[in-house]
């Protein structure tokens, strides 16, 4: 059972096409993150059996709870993907009513989805058909574009649908990443909610997350662009929760260890040249707060090898420097 998943105590990764592959989850996984969200997925690219959405799938029994978000705006589309991923064991997933690229939403997937609550709905009914209570979330943003926001009812109907619980990213879709994310909206939509809902948007530190959950009263928090920045906000997260003597918080490893590791994993989960170009831009963003390694960062950029990685981790090192700060920390 996911329920007991969805609490405040027990933060999940986000769904982040391009990022979320299987090393990264694992890593999130061992910093603290309760359960890791897949990419997003074309239910349509799996029925025609593309290999590379398969490999987004790429999975092992340490990667669990996995959610496995489809996207597509084809009821029996969805309906039929989520059957046979079933079939191949895969148990809980999400609908991505989000996604504002325009080579999704031309599609009607995605945030296009915002535009028609019924369809929608009846796309979120036909996952649940395919796999029973308690396996299928909807992640939603605000709404297509301000001033339209999706109707406070759509999150009873989508119970009556059979959806266990809800993500809201509160930007509309037309939005992207500008602005703030709206949390007093989020409030709204968490009150007028009968699922639990987990709050998305703005959470770059652990902090926000923590302060995100007492504004607006969300079952859970998603860290998405935090856990890129530094995926040890999971372990941050928990070491903000209330400590007795007897549970002392987790320890924060220092960031190199953290590089080492996830490049460890890149190597043994992952496509090897693909992994090493995806390392070109993960660790930079991890030692971006170091003093003094812009020209590693410079070199990070341009990596043709795991040795040549672990130089440059090496000599991060060795500048001597504090692990990566959340804001207000010291160090
Ligand atoms: C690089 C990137 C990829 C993303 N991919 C997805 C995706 O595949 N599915 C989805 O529902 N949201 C996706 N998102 C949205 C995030 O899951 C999250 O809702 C959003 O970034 C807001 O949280 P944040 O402001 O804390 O980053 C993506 C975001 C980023 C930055």
């Amino acid at each position: 059972m996911l329920h007991p998943l969805i609490a405040p105590h027990a933060p999940w990764l986000a769904p982040l096409a391009g990022f979320s592959d299987l090393p990264f989850r694992l890593l999130c996984r061992e910093l603290g993150a309760a359960v890791a969200v897949t990419e997003m997925v074309s239910a349509k690219g799996l029925l025609y059996d593309s290999r590379n959405t398969r490999r987004l799938l790429d999975t092992c029994p340490a990667d669990s709870p996995l959610v496995v978000q489809l996207f597509s705006s084809e009821p029996d589309c969805l309906y039929r993907a989520a059957v046979a991923l079933a079939g191949d064991g895969f148990t809980y997933f999400d609908l991505n009513c989000g996604c504002s690229v325009r080579k999704v939403i031309k599609t009607g997937a995605g945030a296009a989805l915002l535009d028609d609550p019924d369809w929608l709905v009846g796309c979120a009914a036909a996952m649940v058909r395919a796999l029973g209570p308690g396996r299928v979330g909807v992640k939603l943003r605000l709404g297509p574009r301000p001033p339209a926001r999706v109707d406070l009812d759509l999150a009873p109907r989508l119970a009556d649908a059979g959806v266990s619980w809800l993500t809201l990213h509160p930007r509309h879709a037309s939005q992207g990443f500008s602005g703030t994310a709206n949390h007093d909206a989020l409030a709204a939509f968490v009150a007028a909610s009968p699922l639990p809902v987990l709050a998305s948007g703005d959470l770059m530190a652990a902090e926000d997350g923590r302060r995100v959950l007492a504004h607006t009263g969300a079952a859970g928090v998603m860290y998405a662009r935090g856990a890129l920045a530094d995926p040890r906000i999971f372990a941050r997260h928990a070491a903000l929760l209330p400590q007795t003597p007897e549970t002392p918080g987790p320890a924060l490893p220092p960031v190199c260890e953290v590089i080492r590791r996830h490049a460890a994993l890149c190597r043994e989960y992952a496509d090897d040249r693909q992994a090493l170009l995806r390392m070109r831009t993960a660790v930079p963003r991890y030692l971006r707060d170091l003093p003094g390694c812009r020209a590693l960062r410079d070199r990070l950029c341009r990596v043709e090898s795991w040795d040549e990685l672990a130089h440059i981790v090496d000599e991060a090192e060795a500048l001597g420097t504090a692990p990566l700060q959340a804001p207000g920390e010291t160090a």
